[in-house]
């Protein structure tokens, strides 16, 4: 019954998220015309002059409050390290700013990303340990999206997943170079 219930809001959500995305680019398409000013008329607009100036486009606020677990787990190189950091309240947003969100909170979490194209951001480094292609490592992200279930990897990136509320999503340092044989 609670997962009918949790499906629901998960729909709900992503309805409310859609509209968003459609209000926002309602708003640029908005933007992006001339003023409606026909030449020789006087400096008195009807006010639409305010809306055709610059504008912070603040969609990105607008985001369900929510809280979130990020945890970063190493236990595959010396010196091994595990802690969790809990953001509350933050925006529905894209899993990269709630990296930024976790490291204002929390000092530990340190981390740095590298720009591959279309595919967004990736990370590099957390808390100073660096994924390597010499030693095959590198950062797999799995989550819990309901809090509770099994960790599964995530299908998105961080520049494109968006978390849910009391979603845990860990960072876990990973070799391939035992998944491959
Ligand atoms: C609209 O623009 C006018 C002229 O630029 C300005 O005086 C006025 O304060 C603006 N109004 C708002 C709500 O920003
Ligand atoms: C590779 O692994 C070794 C041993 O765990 C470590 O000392 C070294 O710093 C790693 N190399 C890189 C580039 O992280
Ligand atoms: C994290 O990585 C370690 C080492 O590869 C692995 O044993 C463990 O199962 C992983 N944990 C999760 C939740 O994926």
């Amino acid at each position: 019954m609670s997962s009918t219930k949790l499906l629901c809001s998960c729909l709900f959500l992503l309805v409310v998220l859609t509209a968003y995305t459609q209000a926002c680019g309602k708003r640029n398409s908005n933007d992006d015309k001339p003023s409606t000013g026909s030449g020789s008329g006087s400096g008195s607009g009807s006010g639409s002059s305010n809306s055709s100036g610059p504008m912070i486009n603040a969609c990105c606020q607008c985001g369900q409050a929510m809280d979130l677990s990020l945890v970063v787990n190493n236990q595959i190189q010396e010196p091994f390290f595990e802690f969790r950091t809990e953001i509350k309240g933050v925006r529905q947003r894209e899993l990269i700013y709630q990296l930024e969100a976790a490291s204002n909170k929390d000092k530990r979490f340190r981390f740095s990303l590298k720009h591959f194209g279309s595919m967004g951001y990736l990370i590099t480094t957390m808390n100073d340990l660096v994924a390597s292609d010499a030693n095959k490592t590198y950062w797999h992200i799995v989550s819990q999206p309901q809090g509770n279930n099994l960790f599964q990897s995530l299908p998105l990136g961080i520049s494109s997943y968006m978390p849910a509320h009391n979603e845990v999503v860990m960072f876990n340092f990973s070799s391939w170079a035992t998944s491959s044989h």
